[in-house]
């Protein structure tokens, strides 16, 4: 079983990050143990250079691998060459063992809010996910916008400009699961045989009516998926199953 806790929206920042909740869900995730750890975004409050400084050294209380895309907030203030000083590219591409690939996606644009892929980096993506269908993977891209609206979230505004494109791309190519946070609301949705799941906020104040701090765990083996809604602190849910696409 591959297992891999999704994590999202952070905003370290003087005013919205809650370190005491960082510190819990940190411990929590340690003792699950997961194979990686995948942050989709919103690191910062503002991309400042101290916020990265900040995050980067809470980021290292983790233990298990973390693989990173940039957010909106990170992408202000010169954020985007911040991130990729202190934390990493920006769009990358993993391989696990034979079976699993994981594809980040960097789909902030500076100074701006708005979710965008472009055509260089679609095009790039096309390729990638050419390279899994031909080797049989179980296929995941991450990335922060979401690709369709969420609900409890109020009107619409951030989702991809360009997303009737890049899920098409990735719906033809059987992408297993699609990752990505932003709306600090927890959701799942199925688009033909795709699973497309957005994060909750892990540590930061910035939420909504009741919604809580929360992470997800997806549980991964040869027969299906398994997906929890960890709240930080609180009730860990099971939040949906599905059987592994046919390849
Ligand atoms: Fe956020
Ligand atoms: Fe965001």
């Amino acid at each position: 079983m591959t297992v891999i806790a999704h994590i999202s929206d952070l905003h370290t920042s003087k005013s919205d990050f809650d370190e005491e909740v960082f510190m819990q869900a940190a411990s929590e995730i340690n003792n699950l143990k997961p194979d990686m750890i995948v942050l989709t975004g919103d690191l910062t409050g503002h991309g400042y250079y101290v916020e990265f400084e900040q995050a980067k050294k809470y980021l290292e209380m983790f233990e298990a691998p973390l693989f990173v895309v940039p957010g909106n907030h990170d992408a202000r203030n010169l954020g985007y060459q911040t991130f990729e000083e202190l934390i990493g590219e920006r769009s990358w591409k993993l391989s696990v063992g034979e079976d699993l690939t994981v594809i980040g996606l960097d789909s902030s644009s500076p100074d701006e809010d708005r979710g965008h892929i472009g055509g260089p980096q679609h095009m790039w993506l096309e390729h990638q996910l050419d390279e899994c269908v031909i080797n049989e993977n179980f296929s995941i891209v991450a990335l922060h916008h979401h690709v369709i609206s969420i609900p409890q979230t109020g009107r619409e505004r951030n989702v991809l400009s360009d997303a009737g494109d890049i899920l098409k791309t990735l719906t033809t190519h059987e992408v297993d699961l699609i990752l990505s946070g932003h709306k600090h609301v927890p959701n799942i949705w199925r688009i033909n045989e795709t699973i497309v799941v957005n994060a909750g906020s892990l540590c930061s104040t910035k939420l909504r009516g009741n919604i809580r701090n929360s992470y997800n765990v997806y549980n991964i083996t040869d027969d299906e998926i398994e997906i929890f809604l960890n709240n930080v602190g609180g009730e860990k849910l099971l939040f949906g199953k599905y059987p592994r696409n046919e390849l």
